[in-house]
């Protein structure tokens, strides 16, 4: 076979494989194959030795022209196949801009405390201020000045986490009574405060018991404030949370710090000017009284000028009985699926 027939050959072998590959590797392939220093063409020119002198130039010329289509062939197939190629990757990660997005999902206030927030605004409104106390706190506050001494039976009421013997987990957010009244120039009028907080007791966790929960302490301390100023302002909290049609009704009760002291039962149910006494369902939802005597002495405030009333309510027990929730453990356990139903 002449040079020439073996390079036409070769031509028509090289561009069928070119025209039929669909792979760019395999494309690279055929390049190094054909083109490469052991490839074909490579080797028809080390044959020109053997012929004429004349014949050379001519068959150098014509090998040239065939390894340039043949270069040319592979550069444009090359190019076609990388096109292809780019339009698959661009189909497959279309992003289609009409399907809806990820939702965000933003928290939002523990329901707690959001009761506590309701509770803050109301008396805010009020024009009480809302003072804080440490979780940490002195026995002296916690007990001895809310008139309940070391060996007062009365602390059996409150099981205890003692860290020191002085030092204790507030058992009550009664303790911030003390302090403030501690602080408070009564010369510049009246003391109105609220303090919400955390308490803790010795309490064995149950549907209804929690060794840590919330209290809203309530003091006011003036020199005209009586019992029926106790009863209007929990009626008025108590409907703002829990609805207009509720009522309150006031027992005897006992608190070392309070005298009298009351508890305070809010209606269940719906309660208007026809509703028969026997009909309403009361709930207890805190403790109440009039600040002890005791108890202004030993914060330096004269029980003989100043008197007033205190209340402690647990927005814990609030939250259980607006939303119906039977197990003051929910509160605690953090799971989404319980909390995000107080959005
Ligand atoms: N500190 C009382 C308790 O924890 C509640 C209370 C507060 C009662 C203020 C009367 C006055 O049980």
């Amino acid at each position: 076979m002449s040079l020439q027939d073996r390079l036409n050959e070769l031509k028509a072998t090289v561009l069928t494989q070119i025209n039929t590959t669909d792979h760019l590797d395999h494309l690279n392939e055929i390049r190094v194959n054909t083109l490469g220093k052991k490839g074909p063409i490579t080797e028809v020119l080390r044959g020109m030795k053997d012929i004429s002198a004349e014949e050379r130039p001519v068959i150098g010329a014509f090998a040239n022209e065939i390894r340039d289509l043949l270069k040319d062939a592979l550069e444009l197939k090359k190019a076609e196949l990388e096109n292809l190629a780019l339009n698959a990757q661009l189909a497959a990660e279309k992003i289609d801009v009409s399907l809806p997005g990820t939702d965000f999902e933003p928290g939002h206030a523990h329901v707690i405390q959001q009761i506590i927030e309701q509770l803050e605004n109301q008396f805010l409104g009020m024009g009480y201020q809302i003072a804080e106390g440490p979780e940490v706190e002195e026995d002296k506050y916690n007990f001895e000045m809310m008139n309940l001494p070391k060996d007062h039976p009365a602390r059996d009421m409150q099981d205890t986490f003692y860290i020191t013997p002085e030092i204790l987990m507030r058992t009550q957010t009664s303790p911030v009574q003390a302090r403030t009244m501690e602080k408070h120039d009564f010369t510049q009028g009246a003391l109105k405060m609220i303090s919400p907080g955390r308490v803790y007791r010795r309490d064995t966790d149950d549907a209804t018991h929690s060794h840590q929960f919330h209290q809203v302490e309530g003091l006011v301390i003036d020199k005209h404030i009586t019992m029926a100023d106790l009863k209007g302002t929990l009626l008025k909290v108590a409907q703002e949370l829990f609805g207009e049609k509720h009522q309150i009704r006031l027992r005897p009760s006992y608190f070392p710090f309070t005298e009298p002291s009351v508890e305070v039962d809010v209606s269940w149910n719906d309660v208007d000017e026809n509703t028969k006494p026997e009909d309403i369902e009361w709930i207890e939802v805190l403790g109440a009284g009039m600040v002890h005597p005791n108890v202004l002495k030993m914060a330096g405030v004269d029980p003989e000028v100043y008197g007033g009333f205190a209340f402690g309510l647990g927005p814990d027990r609030f939250a259980m009985l607006k939303y119906g929730v039977d197990d003051i453990r929910n509160f605690y356990l953090n799971d989404v699926r319980f909390l995000s139903q107080f959005k």
